[in-house]
């Protein structure tokens, strides 16, 4: 899996307005926060904006995950407007292991023990505590923070262990449940191809994607002039370059999509890798999982590692009611932890872990207050997310989408829900503190 959960960042950076002042700066962090005689430290990086703040404002941190951090990304547009409005002091966060905030040399094995959750929330609330004291205009500032995919989970976790640091968070397309097999994933991404291009789209990627797998077992003539013509690598990744494009892609472009596929006959292997092909060159790179030197752009390794020591959520085709066939099974995609990671990831110790994580932080239900979930009908995510009725899901969209910048061609619904974090958030700002008033099962 190579681009799955990956907002796809290469193509779109760098375009908002040249006005705004996003200056980078560097935060010492711990390496280890949960050890008093480990005195060790590194260099975080971060971005901050003070172009809008007027005193008596807040302080809004765009919470970045599992990639290298940009300034001016469209792909979190909606939080230039948001600072603009609320006249906030503004931040960017890097997440510890990925860009250029690297609390160790390289991604060897051994190096990786102090990449876990519980770091990058410590990492998180001694930024804000950093911040209140060092801007002295900050000292009694709300703190708003703003997350998307992996950096929304963080967002909503980050209210449950330091409730006292945050006064409100907006949480778009938030994993939350950790589960050793994701096996609903490639459902869900079956069942929208089915919504969306009708049971033709799934079944052409069924036909392709079982046929090829016959092909490639009988290593016979299909298969052999797949390879020659490069072509087969697109075959051997058909499950991530579709549920890639599900993910990511509003309806209007899976729709295109889905009439490229449908116009492949089905005896057109060579058709259908090009088709393959051009899918995988609009997505970036995001490197091996075997890497492990630090590269700016390249993610996979670090990842992998969250997934094998406390996510899970692994994308399987485990079951049935999904068009790959039996493509990725659940027991090579596990056994690889152990390989790149050491004997320690047994399925046991992994196991063990995401159920820590269950019982720490409440899967679907997570009980936090003061935090605005949105979903995207078709992002596969939804089914990691917190419970449907908790979550504002918006139709028509891809993953995150909620958080670009608003566009003329926006539909009703996802005006309204960006209108409703409007609205949360002046109440956050303008409310009376941190308590603990609704915990609900949301
Ligand atoms: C804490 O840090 C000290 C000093 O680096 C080290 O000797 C010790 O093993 C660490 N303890 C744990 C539990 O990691
Ligand atoms: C869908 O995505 C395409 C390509 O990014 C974009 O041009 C189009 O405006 C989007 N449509 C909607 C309704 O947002
Ligand atoms: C559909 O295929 C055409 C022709 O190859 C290509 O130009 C277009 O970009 C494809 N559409 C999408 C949404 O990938
Ligand atoms: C890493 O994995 C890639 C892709 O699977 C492979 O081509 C490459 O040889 C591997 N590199 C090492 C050092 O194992
Ligand atoms: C905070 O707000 C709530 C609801 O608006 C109100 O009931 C409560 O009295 C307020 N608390 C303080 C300390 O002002």
């Amino acid at each position: 899996m190579k681009l799955f959960l990956v907002l796809i960042l290469g193509q779109l950076i760098n375009v908002i307005s040249a006005e705004l002042d996003e200056r980078e700066m560097w935060i010492e962090q711990k390496l280890d926060h949960f050890n008093e005689s480990d005195s060790r430290t590194w260099n975080m990086r971060y971005l901050s904006i003070d172009t809008f703040f007027k005193p008596g404002g807040p302080m809004i941190i765009n919470v970045n995950a599992e990639w290298s951090l940009a300034a001016n990304s469209p792909l979190c547009g909606l939080f230039y407007e948001i600072i603009q409005k609320f006249q906030a002091y503004a931040f960017q966060t890097e997440h510890r292991y990925y860009g250029k905030s690297r609390p160790v040399k390289n991604l060897q094995a051994e190096n990786l023990e102090y990449l876990s959750l519980g770091q990058v929330l410590a990492d998180l609330a001694h930024f804000i505590r950093h911040q209140k004291a060092a801007i002295p205009a900050l000292a009694h500032s709300k703190v708003i923070l703003i997350g998307c995919s992996y950096a929304g989970s963080i967002v909503t976790f980050f209210r449950k262990d330091y409730p006292e640091l945050i006064d409100g968070g907006w949480a778009s397309g938030a994993g939350l449940t950790f589960r050793l097999d994701f096996a609903d994933s490639a459902v869900s991404v079956g069942k929208s191809l089915r919504k969306i291009g009708g049971d033709i789209c799934y079944d052409r990627v069924e036909h392709f994607s079982k046929a090829y797998l016959r092909h490639k077992q009988r290593h016979d003539d299909v298969y052999t002039l797949l390879k020659e013509q490069n072509l087969a690598v697109n075959f051997d990744d058909i499950d991530e370059i579709i549920a890639t494009h599900v993910q990511h892609r509003n309806l209007t472009t899976m729709q295109k999509i889905c009439k490229n596929i449908t116009s492949v006959a089905e005896n057109d292997f060579i058709g259908f890798g090009k088709l393959l092909e051009l899918l995988m060159s609009k997505s970036a790179s995001v490197g091996f999982k075997n890497e492990t030197e630090f590269e700016e752009t390249h993610i996979y390794r670090q990842y992998f590692y969250q997934s094998c020591s406390e996510f899970g959520n692994f994308f399987t085709s485990s079951s049935v009611h999904q068009p790959f066939g039996y493509k990725t099974p659940f027991s090579t995609v596990i056994a690889e932890c152990q390989k790149l990671f050491g004997p320690k990831f047994t399925i046991d110790y992994i196991s063990g872990k995401v159920d820590e994580m269950t019982r720490k932080y409440g899967g679907q239900e997570p009980q936090v207050d003061h935090i605005y979930f949105t979903k995207s009908e078709d992002d596969p995510w939804r089914w990691a997310g917190i419970i449907d009725e908790c979550a504002t899901i918006i139709p028509g969209i891809g993953h995150c989408h909620d958080l670009r910048a608003p566009k003329d061609n926006d539909s009703p619904e996802l005006i309204a829900a960006r209108q409703k974090g409007f609205d949360l958030i002046a109440e956050w700002i303008n409310g009376n503190g941190t308590s603990r008033e609704t915990v609900t099962k949301c």
